[in-house]
């Protein structure tokens, strides 16, 4: 039988990740520190981290979670609120800890309340950003209940995001978890101002997933998962090897029961087996010769830091993923449970 093929990159980052806090953090880090060698965490803890003091206090919690024989470096961010003063933002580009300001429109999320109700009062925050050359993250979703759930990302880049990019030029923007055939082309039009992440889900899946055979709430996040000519269309632009778009998993713990549940938290946990998931959706499109660059280099490129100099492997061979993994005396149940993955980690 001929050996399995074999793929090896140079060690992958994760631009969007959330590893909550407390007793969940020895639980989560360890499956995204063996993949990847730095993520941007996602500040939407209860409460929200919004000054340096908070981010450097959590990335000191997150650190103690890092398992000793791995290298893993959290890259901390701030949550925008429409109180964050230019100065918090000034000192957040000092600490040399903080990458990147958050933007949740409040209420589109998991812990959102604490979010911007509207971007007009976080003007004084974005000019200090592009002062300093902090990049602005964006949950692009409008969150006026009136539109419909699959719409809310296109009426963001009209109504927000399109005038905010106008009103700062130079400030750089990741936009988050991309979903739509609007969101790639708003982003291959912006040019070097904007960046975008992409997570495994969104890739792989459409919205059948979320009603294959009955409700599937661990196929639940925000931004919903849309159409098939949306997921095409991302995956199209992958495919093309385009230098703006890049890794964000957007793996988002959520304890079993707060999702099988009659109003079930948005999130998908893929931490375990991230890497692999993306390797799958990169062959299926015929251009694992563009993995690399999405995963390894596009990111770094954009926010300006140097690419991790050692590799991992990638083995294309099945492994079936476990139904449930801890979660901090609960269970989270991972993407795929119970299914097998193409790729493992060699
Ligand atoms: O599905 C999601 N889960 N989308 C988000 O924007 C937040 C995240 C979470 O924190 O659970
Ligand atoms: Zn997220």
């Amino acid at each position: 039988m001929p050996a399995p093929q074999t793929l090896t990159l140079r060690r992958p980052d994760d631009w969007h990740l959330h590893l909550r806090d407390g007793a969940m953090l020895a639980d989560v880090v360890p499956h995204t520190a063996a993949r990847f060698a730095r993520a941007i965490i996602m500040p939407n803890l209860k409460p929200p981290v919004t000054t340096v003091d908070q981010a450097t206090a959590y990335r000191e919690r997150i650190l103690a979670a890092v398992p000793a024989d791995v290298d893993f470096t959290p890259l901390m961010t701030l949550y925008l609120t429409d109180n964050t003063s230019a100065g918090e933002v000034t000192r957040a580009k000092d600490s040399g800890i903080v990458f990147g300001v958050k933007l949740y429109p409040a209420g589109a999320t998991t812990h959102s309340d604490a979010g911007v109700t509207d971007v007009r009062h976080t003007y004084k925050a974005l000019e200090a950003m592009q002062t300093a050359g902090l990049p602005l993250l964006v949950h692009g979703e409008a969150t006026d209940p009136a539109v419909d759930v699959f719409d809310r990302e296109a009426v963001f880049i009209e109504q927000t995001l399109i005038p905010l990019l106008k009103d700062f030029p130079e400030l750089k923007v990741v936009f988050e978890h991309i979903t739509t055939a609007d969101a790639v082309a708003l982003v291959r039009e912006a040019g070097d101002q904007v960046g975008a992440t992409v997570t495994p889900q969104h890739i792989l899946m459409n919205r059948n997933a979320l009603f294959q055979g009955g409700i599937r709430p661990h196929h639940y996040c925000l931004p919903v998962l849309k159409r098939e000519r949306h997921r095409k269309a991302i995956m199209d632009v992958l495919a093309e090897g385009h230098p703006r778009f890049f890794l964000g998993t957007d793996s988002a713990p959520h304890p079993k029961g707060a999702k099988e549940s009659a109003c079930g938290c948005a999130g998908i946990y893929s931490a375990h087996g991230a890497i692999e998931l993306y390797a799958e959706a990169f062959e299926q499109a015929g251009a694992l010769a563009h993995l690399e660059a999405f995963a390894s280099l596009n990111g770094p490129r954009f926010y300006g830091l140097p690419v991790n100099e050692d590799r991992i492997t990638l083995v294309k061979q099945d492994w079936e993923v476990p139904g449930e993994y801890p979660l901090g005396g609960e269970t989270v149940v991972p993407l795929r449970a119970g299914e097998k993955i193409g790729w493992r980690l060699g």
